[in-house]
């Protein structure tokens, strides 16, 4: 395949953890968990194969409004990825980053989440971003709000500078899994360009060979940002 038609930066909407736990027979938290671990080895893979930013849509701002015993588990989750799990990751040169206010989070997480980024190593070849209470409208208005701040008309790189993504490339490629065809308020502004795949496999059962799948899929489109 094409080096050239590696996505630099992907954004993976990891929907059907509910659905793929209900199956089972089990709670929805068994679902986050094992799409946790569906996570890990996606950004390893992804890292592989030489993508260089991978975003995953962790909580969005309407998640927020799902009920407490499930958010709690999530945050159980975060710390366990922080505390835990991350060393493999900064092992292998890479970092993480968050985007999306994550004021509303429980102080020990927001603390764990400061320091994942903090002690990120720098300069490395692969970026994992957690989108954590993130929604793109929300991003939007607060960045037009931090414009009004400035009083000043702004052209698209300095408005771009007042994102959460301030100094990411925009994402070519966004995954979806779990059947639904939206981006259900995921980077809609830096998305405008960018190749969108939608599979049926709920996140915890998407895997490396998924991945390849939809690199696959994403190097044979035509990419022609408007041009003829
Ligand atoms: C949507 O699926 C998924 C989420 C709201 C959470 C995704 C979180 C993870 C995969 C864990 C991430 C890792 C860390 C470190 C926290 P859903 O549960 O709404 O699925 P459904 O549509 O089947 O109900």
């Amino acid at each position: 395949m094409d080096k050239n038609k590696t996505p630099l930066h992907i954004g993976l909407i990891m929907d059907g953890n509910g659905r793929w736990a209900k199956k089972r027979l089990m709670p929805r938290s068994y679902g986050h968990n094992a799409g946790m671990n569906a996570m890990i080895k996606i950004a390893e893979h992804a890292k592989m194969r030489g993508v260089k930013y991978l975003t995953v849509y962790t909580l969005s701002t309407e998640n927020l409004n799902r009920p407490q015993e499930e958010l709690d588990g999530l945050y159980g989750l975060f710390r366990k990825y922080f505390n835990k799990n991350i060393q493999k990751l900064y092992k292998s040169g890479a970092g993480v980053k968050v985007i999306g206010d994550i004021s509303v989070l429980p102080d020990d997480v927001q603390n764990l989440l400061a320091d994942g980024e903090k002690n990120s190593p720098e300069n490395s070849g692969f970026t994992l971003i957690f989108a954590i209470n993130y929604g793109a409208r929300s991003e939007i208005l607060r960045a037009v709000n931090l414009a009004i701040e400035k009083g000043e008309k702004l052209d698209k790189g300095a408005f771009d500078s007042l994102l959460y993504t301030d100094g990411i490339p925009d994402p070519d490629l966004i995954i979806r899994t779990g059947g639904e065809m939206r981006l259900s308020n995921f980077l809609m502004y830096q998305a405008a360009y960018a190749e969108l795949y939608f599979t049926d496999v709920l996140f915890p059962d998407f895997g490396k060979a998924e991945l390849d799948k939809a690199i696959e899929e994403y190097s044979k489109r035509e990419r022609r940002f408007g041009k003829i």
